[in-house]
């Protein structure tokens, strides 16, 4: 069953740390000539209005992306990730909010393929039509988990994978482990960067824990940035938890946290974290 539609949550907090890493990882990819590749294993629909019933259903996206519409001192890693949302739009508007495929397709250059999957059959055909006729990416109606192992290694042997499930279904915390491990086996230099949510649950513990086990060469930065609801639940924060990450990664990321944390907050308990190995 999939019911997750992620224009409910476009724009929200977990949006804005996990597409402004991904455009840090694919500006120091683009430091070297060799074209890569980049796998998006769950891609949603390109491109969300925030205008749309959907968005304003709860309006995350003031939580998130909203919040750093007006700054004047943004970090340039932050400012950077701004400029890339605005160029989505007509100028001085801020009604459309790119997906991981568009914030990809803009951050690419000319012989950077991107390869897209997507189950959701709505949210597919928008991405299809969003594509049309772009002749770097080729969108596909499969299992992004499943699928992956088939593209590694890519031609050119330098790729980023991005994963981000949605994790409604607990099978999808097994599911990352297996991808990455299978991934990793057929093509061990990739970039592989997994987004996940911070629950009360606490699910994501063992994951970083499994994913830990899988390389020696990881980073994980994770920000806090919400209280649990009053039912006790709701999601507290996320992390990406990148394997063989860029080098500068930690650093760039070390400078922006402190002022992303802060503007994210939506409790004095709010925090970052940022650990490698
Ligand atoms: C969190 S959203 C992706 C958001 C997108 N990566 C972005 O940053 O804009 C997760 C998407 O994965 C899709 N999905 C769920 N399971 C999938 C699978 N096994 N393979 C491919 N897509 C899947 C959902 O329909 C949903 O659109």
């Amino acid at each position: 069953m999939l019911a997750y539609r992620h224009a409910f949550h476009a724009g929200n907090h977990a949006d804005v740390l996990k597409h402004c890493v991904l455009q840090q990882v694919l500006a120091y990819m683009n430091q070297k000539d060799k074209p890569y590749w980049v796998i998006d294993t769950h891609a949603g629909a390109g491109m969300y209005s925030l205008a749309s019933d959907y968005a304003n259903k709860k309006s995350e996206y003031l939580e998130g992306i909203a919040r750093l519409w007006d700054c004047q001192d943004l970090p340039n890693v932050l400012q950077e990730y701004v400029d890339l949302i605005q160029r989505c739009n007509a100028k001085g508007d801020w009604s459309l909010y790119p997906g991981s495929p568009e914030v990809i397709r803009r951050s690419i250059r000319a012989d950077d393929r991107m390869r897209l999957y997507e189950l959701h059959p709505t949210d597919f055909d928008i991405l299809e039509e969003h594509f049309d006729r772009d002749r770097q990416a080729k969108v596909f109606k499969g299992d992004g988990f499943a699928s992956l192992k088939a593209l590694l290694p890519p031609p050119t042997r330098r790729a980023v994978v991005f994963m981000d499930p949605p994790y409604e279904i607990k099978s999808d915390y097994p599911k990352v482990i297996e991808a990455l491990s299978e991934g990793l086996k057929k093509f061990a230099e990739g970039v592989y960067i997994v987004w996940y949510p911070i629950l009360t649950r606490g699910d994501h513990v063992y994951l970083i824990d499994q994913m830990r086990e899988l390389s020696d060469k990881t980073l994980n930065i994770s920000m806090l940035v919400q209280e649990p609801d009053a039912q006790g639940f709701g999601m507290l924060g996320s992390g990406l938890f990148i394997i063989n990450p860029p080098w500068i990664l930690a650093e760039k990321m070390q400078e922006v946290m402190p002022y992303l944390t802060e503007k994210l907050a939506q409790f004095d308990g709010a925090s970052f974290e940022i650990s490698a190995n």
